[in-house]
């Protein structure tokens, strides 16, 4: 008898979006299943009615053979189960012992029992080898720790079965390896594991088997081992294997960013950035490698004025570029896909069509003498919904209602369809299906082709790889490696620089 079954689960959104139809889904105790499909399939859905957060309109929910109703999160808990979002949701200003306690604090004659609350906090993180601080404020942790608060907080709730939506999708490579153990802890212990990934060689790596829906249906499920990547992303669209991209040529332009010796110490004097240098030129993407924490994020967010350097100069097409608000800065002709999307790239309350002109509605034709003009921002949105094949019923819905990958691509139409002078895109496929990723590439290439210059920094070396013209690698604020031809290099020597073990001699005068 199957751990969870659910049968017939068919569930429409009050906007009309049937986000599951008739879905059967099984899993077995002690399992790591995999919940794989294409941006908006209704995975998040289908877990969310399995952790309570949502009602479906038909369907019948078994834990062990026993018919169960699950009303809200209380209800899942209380029979053993826990999900940890896709969006992380603690509370930044509370510390790691404070969030995980929420609720459930154990009380001594009705005060916070301090010192107890941080013992069961260590000794669950030491059991399952989370290593973090239980007094730390979130707000100052990396993803990757805070989700490791997450996992420990869902696992002091003292759950059986674990749902991770998309973990990996904020994850370095390295914290991605130690998820996985930490996973294959979990089911030593004996807990169950469903994992929402996009990443194909991930679930290869860790699932036993493997479910794939698409368009809101379950397409079907295998044992991993029988399973190619070919076959899970031909499953996942819906036609047979992807075509293979071909890079299309470079025509390397004139120099259109200019960093000259960037440095900046953050608040703590911490020194972030170190002399940094470095050019792009229209018509050519720069990637940027780097284990995350190593500056690249701060690098990106300086070019895009959301943060003011200690020290250096930025030049952009010959003319030095004066410190700005976002803005300004994007008035001259910069873009930016913000690496933390949630938090600086979209409005969560505001519609779609709101959300793609967010950064030019003051601009003719959709503002005249003052008035908005909602006929043009609705032909406008319904263009770029259109362009960027956002899965949405209508540009008035909010943007809370899309699934992740969609609200990424709200950002990158918003962002892509500027026409930019430099493009800096920070993680830009980051929670993309398969497909999305590739059109994701094709829009990089195309900006290049119009000769704009990318700044192009991503966790995912194989994309760095494949995108990138030039290949910088970042390790402690500086840049230890510029490589011409990335093509050439494999990940591992890559992973070398990345991890500061290796360093180039720098003394070669860079561009043409
Ligand atoms: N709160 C909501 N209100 C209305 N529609 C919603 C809501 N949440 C999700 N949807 C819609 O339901 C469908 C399934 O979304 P869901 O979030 O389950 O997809 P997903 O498979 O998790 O996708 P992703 O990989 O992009 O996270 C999408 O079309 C989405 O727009
Ligand atoms: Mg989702």
């Amino acid at each position: 008898m199957p751990f969870i079954e659910m049968r017939g689960i068919t569930k429409v959104y009050p906007n009309g979006v049937m986000a599951n139809h008739q879905v059967n889904f099984e899993v077995e105790a002690g399992e790591i299943h995999a919940l794989v499909g294409e941006n908006g399939a209704g995975k998040t859905t289908l877990m969310k009615i399995l952790y309570g957060m949502e009602r479906p309109n038909a369907g019948e929910i078994r834990i062990r053979g026993v018919p169960v109703q699950i009303r809200s999160p209380f209800d899942a808990i209380r029979l053993g189960i826990g999900m940890v979002h896709q969006n992380l949701m603690l509370i930044p200003e509370f510390t790691v012992a404070e969030n995980i306690l929420l609720g459930v604090e154990p009380h001594r004659w009705g005060l916070w029992d301090r010192s107890a609350t941080l013992q069961t906090v260590r000794s669950l993180a030491e059991r399952y080898g989370l290593s973090i601080d239980p007094e730390a404020r979130v707000a100052d942790l990396p993803v990757g720790v805070r989700q490791r608060v997450e996992i420990i907080k869902v696992l002091h709730r003292g759950v059986d079965l674990i749902i991770l939506d998309e973990p990996t999708a904020l994850l370095t490579p390295q914290e991605t390896q130690e998820l996985f153990r930490t996973i294959r802890e979990l089911v030593k212990q004996g807990k169950t594991v469903i994992l929402i990934t996009h990443k194909l060689r991930e679930v290869k790596a860790i699932s036993d088997r493997i479910t794939v829906m698409r368009h809101g249906r379950i397409v079907g499920t295998l044992p991993t081992a029988e399973a190619s990547e070919e076959e899970l992303a031909a499953w996942m669209i819906g036609r047979r294997a992807l075509p293979t991209l071909k890079r299309p040529p470079a025509r390397r332009g004139p120099c259109i960013l200019r960093v000259e010796n960037l440095s900046y110490i953050d608040e703590g004097g911490r020194a972030i950035l170190r002399e940094v240098s470095f050019e792009v030129h229209s018509g050519e993407i720069l990637g940027i490698a780097g284990v995350e924490g190593n500056g690249q994020s701060e690098l990106v967010e300086i070019l895009a004025g959301l943060r003011q350097p200690t020290a250096g100069e930025i030049w952009l097409d010959g003319e030095r570029l004066p410190a700005g608000t976002p803005r300004r800065i994007r008035s001259m002709g910069i873009a930016h896909i913000p690496e933390d999307r949630l938090r600086n790239g979209v409005a969560l309350p505001l519609s779609i069509a709101e959300n793609l002109i967010a950064d030019r509605y003051f601009e003719a034709p959709f503002s005249r003498s003052g008035w908005l003009n909602p006929g043009a921002i609705r032909r406008y949105a319904e263009d770029l919904i259109r362009a960027f094949d956002i899965r949405a019923p209508d540009p008035e819905v909010p943007a809370e209602a899309l699934s992740g990958g969609n609200l990424q691509r709200v950002i990158l139409a918003r962002e892509l369809s500027r026409r930019p002078r430099l493009l800096l895109a920070a993680q830009p496929t980051r929670g993309l299906d398969v497909g999305a990723t590739e059109a994701v590439h094709h829009f990089l290439w195309e900006q290049r082709s119009n000769g704009a210059a990318v700044l192009l920094v991503s966790a995912d070396l194989s994309e760095l790889i494949s995108l990138s013209d030039r290949l910088a690698v970042m390790h402690d604020g500086e840049i230890v490696a510029i490589f011409p031809e990335p093509q050439r290099l494999s990940e591992e020597e890559i992973g070398l620089y990345m991890l500061g073990l290796r360093r180039q001699p720098l003394e070669r005068e860079e561009g043409s």
